[in-house]
């Protein structure tokens, strides 16, 4: 078994974190500080840090179909956080939002991104709107009723479109990192939200895929699309 970070504790990391640190596979994937910040790594090669500050999580102009699909909700759980940018952007249009997301090196790397935001004047209201959890959704899910949040977010790695040789190689060892899609599961995560009975779920999904289940429980119905340029998310409501 490998270690999560090299040398010493993210100061960043609440205690009750810990479990992190012993939870990772064995890979050549690690953490690394430089200059006080954690980055994650391959082999000798740095691949990312996540700055919630930095343009990447900017507003998206245009672009920014996502929160129309959260209409009236104040509070959304993101049971596919990633690297985080859909919640930041849902967060910096008033939206509260907690982030669960079950790959330890991205948890880590959020929970900076948030640590380093609440010392930014400009950014702290936004990161004071979002919580990050390291845990599986659906076991998080289990657990919960629809009074603990208005809308449950789904973002799965989409399904490959055809295999791409000439696909960067940092894409390919994040690929790695993220494991390919089961799309089994990633069915049951979605009627883990189903159980909820959670009024709004919204699943962002490619053009070119089909839905992430051809199964609507009863107690849900595919409402309405909001269509983007590449993408669509699809939201069903609670009968
Ligand atoms: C496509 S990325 C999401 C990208 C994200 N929407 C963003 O804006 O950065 C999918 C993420 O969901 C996480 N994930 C998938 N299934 C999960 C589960 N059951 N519980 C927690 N995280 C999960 C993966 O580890 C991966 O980081």
């Amino acid at each position: 078994m490998k270690c999560l970070v090299l040398d010493k504790y993210p100061p960043f990391l609440p205690l009750e974190n810990y479990s992190l640190l012993s939870s990772v596979p064995d890979s050549d994937f690690y953490l690394r500080e430089i200059d006080g910040i954690w980055r994650l790594f391959f082999a000798e090669q740095e691949l990312l840090h996540l700055d919630f500050a930095s343009a990447f999580y900017r507003a998206r102009g245009g672009l920014e179909y996502l929160p129309k699909a959260f209409k009236n909700c104040e509070r959304i759980f993101d049971a596919t956080a990633g690297f985080g940018r859909d919640s930041w952007l849902l967060a910096y249009r008033g939206k509260n939002i907690l982030l669960c997301e079950r790959n330890p090196y991205l948890a880590t790397l959020l929970l900076q991104a948030k640590f380093l935001s609440e010392r930014q004047e400009k950014i702290l209201a936004v990161a004071r709107r979002i919580e990050i959890i390291f845990a599986d959704s659906r076991e998080y899910l289990s657990s919960k009723t629809a009074a603990d949040f208005d809308a449950i977010y789904l973002d799965p790695m989409y399904p490959e479109k055809k295999k791409n040789a000439a696909v960067k190689k940092e894409m390919q060892i994040l690929h790695r990192l993220l494991e390919m899609p089961d799309l089994a599961e990633q069915e049951r995560l979605f009627f883990a939200a189903t159980e909820s009975g959670v009024e709004k779920i919204v699943v962002k999904r490619p053009n070119y895929a089909c839905e992430l289940s051809a199964k609507i429980p009863e107690n849900y119905r595919l409402n309405h699309t909001v269509n983007a340029v590449n993408t669509r998310y699809v939201v069903y409501m609670r009968n």
